[in-house]
């Protein structure tokens, strides 16, 4: 797994700075009153960083904005960066702090000087974040980001805090690494492999292989997979730190990749359906933050591996197949994979463990991205209250998810004159279709949401708190769901 970057917190040592190398960062609030930390430094770099403060353009700036002074006295730093941050800046804003300064910060050694400021312990979550490369398959890997000490009042305290926040980057991390993974590195057998690598974090894995699937009747997803050499599976992940009460399910689609199948895609951006299994990263990730951060909630993860490749044995447009919950499915578009893989493993999910709630992700349609780009998610539901607490849980975690519609009319749109329904609705409302066909497999009395990540999983430019490539939306989100709902 790529690395975290090693993060250590300290007693405030202005007397030390005479001698420390690398870069030193010092915040500036938004009134341009200097920290504590700051008005400590030599008396000739305070006054620097005072006028960097007054300059209009900081004045006008967004927090996290930082001014480099190079070569600044009474320290052996190549630099000090002055950073604009409220003295109390909530989470979201701190994250960005933090990733800002990682961007400035490179592959040198780091010492934020962060005193009594508040929520440092998400500019640290921050840091952690923005300083993720992907160089698994680079031979020349670079420098990796620097090392990164945190002065504060009360290091104690700051350090215990930023654990849960660490968990949260290495859950993220691991989603990221499989996102951006090539589909001839993460087979489905390299895929459940790295799931069954965190029964050491305590969490119970449990792979079904193709035999298992078959035997309760996962024909749905298991057409998707015939087509390709590589074995379809199934991984189901529990964290049972709650009591004995039914746990929360999440469920996702790991397609590890899609070429449409006999439907073939064309070729131009083809290479883009190596994240077609983010929905399954992103559930793998929370399972590895609530297991490293022992969350006193039970929660099964459920993943459905598959790839989709045109192949003499490969399903084919006009096939019906019969699904686990005993509906009939007219395939009209074998490109319409991600909805038979998940029709299973949902039916599966609550046949299972009767969840309280369900929650899926998947990179599921291209009329996503039409909709809402890569800013916010498609957020389907039964149910007013998941789907509310779920939008809440995003806005706090400032991850960007938008509630779409569902409905008998757009249900008619799946139906079949041969069979139950079909894969596909037609040209208009390709997200929502998709939704309805979704819905057909969650039981009446069963809270679900359908998370539509295709555009937020994984992007072309840089983000607040990644680089491009795949971000790990919805780690953070879903992990402040459980918490909230299950731990207080
Ligand atoms: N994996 C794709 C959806 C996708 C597209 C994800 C772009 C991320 C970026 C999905 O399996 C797919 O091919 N969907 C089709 C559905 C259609 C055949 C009804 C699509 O969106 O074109
Ligand atoms: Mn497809
Ligand atoms: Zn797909």
């Amino acid at each position: 797994m790529t690395d975290i970057a090693d993060i250590r917190f300290v007693p405030n040592d202005h007397d030390g700075l005479e001698k420390t190398a690398g870069l030193i960062a010092v915040f500036v609030g938004t009134d341009g009153q200097l920290s504590s930390a700051a008005q400590k430094l030599d008396a000739t770099t305070h006054k620097a960083v005072s006028r960097a403060a007054q300059d209009t353009a900081f004045d006008k700036a967004e927090p996290g904005h930082v001014v480099r002074l190079n070569y600044a006295a009474g320290t052996a730093a190549d630099a000090v960066l002055v950073v604009k941050a409220p003295a109390d800046p909530d989470a979201v804003t701190a994250r960005k702090i933090g990733a800002a300064l990682a961007k400035a910060q490179g592959s040198d050694a780091l010492t934020v000087l962060a005193g009594d400021i508040g929520n440092a312990e998400n500019i640290a979550l921050g840091l952690a974040l923005r300083g993720y490369r992907f160089t698994d398959h680079k031979t020349d890997k670079g420098k990796p980001q620097g090392p990164i000490t945190v002065q504060s009042d009360d290091p104690e305290a700051l350090a215990s805090a930023a654990r849960v926040g660490m968990a949260i980057a290495e859950g993220i991390f691991f989603t990221r690494d499989l996102t951006n993974a090539p589909g001839n590195v993460l087979t489905t057998d390299d895929f459940a492999a790295r799931l069954a690598g965190m029964q050491e974090l305590g969490l119970e894995v449990e792979i079904l292989e193709e035999a298992d699937l078959e035997k309760l009747g996962m024909r749905a997803l298991l057409a998707v997979g015939q087509g390709s050499a590589a074995p379809s599976k199934v991984v189901v992940m529990q964290w049972n730190g709650g009591g004995d009460e039914a746990p929360f399910a999440l469920v996702g689609k790991g397609v590890t990749f899609d070429t449409g199948g006999i439907s073939i895609k064309p070729g131009a951006g083809m290479e883009d359906m190596t994240m077609d299994m983010g929905g399954a990263g992103v559930v793998s990730g929370v399972m590895r933050t609530l297991a490293l951060r022992k969350a006193k909630a039970n929660v099964v993860g459920l993943v459905g591996l598959v790839e989709n490749m045109p192949d003499g044995k490969a399903y084919k447009p006009g096939d019906v197949i019969t699904s686990m919950k005993g509906d009939t499915i007219e395939v009209i578009n074998t490109d319409a994979e991600g909805r038979m893989v998940l029709a299973d493993v949902l039916w599966y999910a609550q046949d299972r463990f009767a969840p309280t709630g369900m929650i899926n992700l998947a990179t599921l349609t291209g009329a996503m991205l039409v909709a809402l780009g890569n800013e916010n998610a498609g957020v389907f539901s039964n149910s007013d209250e998941l789907a509310g607490a779920f939008l809440d849980a995003c806005a706090s975690e400032g991850e960007g998810a938008w509630r779409m519609p569902m409905g008998k009319a757009y249900d008619k749109l799946i139906d079949s004159p041969i069979a139950d329904m079909k894969n596909t609705g037609g040209r208009y409302a390709g997200s929502i279709t998709a939704a309805q066909f979704l819905g057909r497999f969650v039981k009446d009395d069963t809270p679900w949401c359908h998370l539509d990540i295709a555009g937020t999983a994984s992007v072309k430019s840089e983000t607040a708190l990644s680089p491009k490539g795949a971000t790990g939306w919805g780690v953070m989100a879903l992990n402040r769901l459980i918490a909230d709902r299950y731990e207080s």
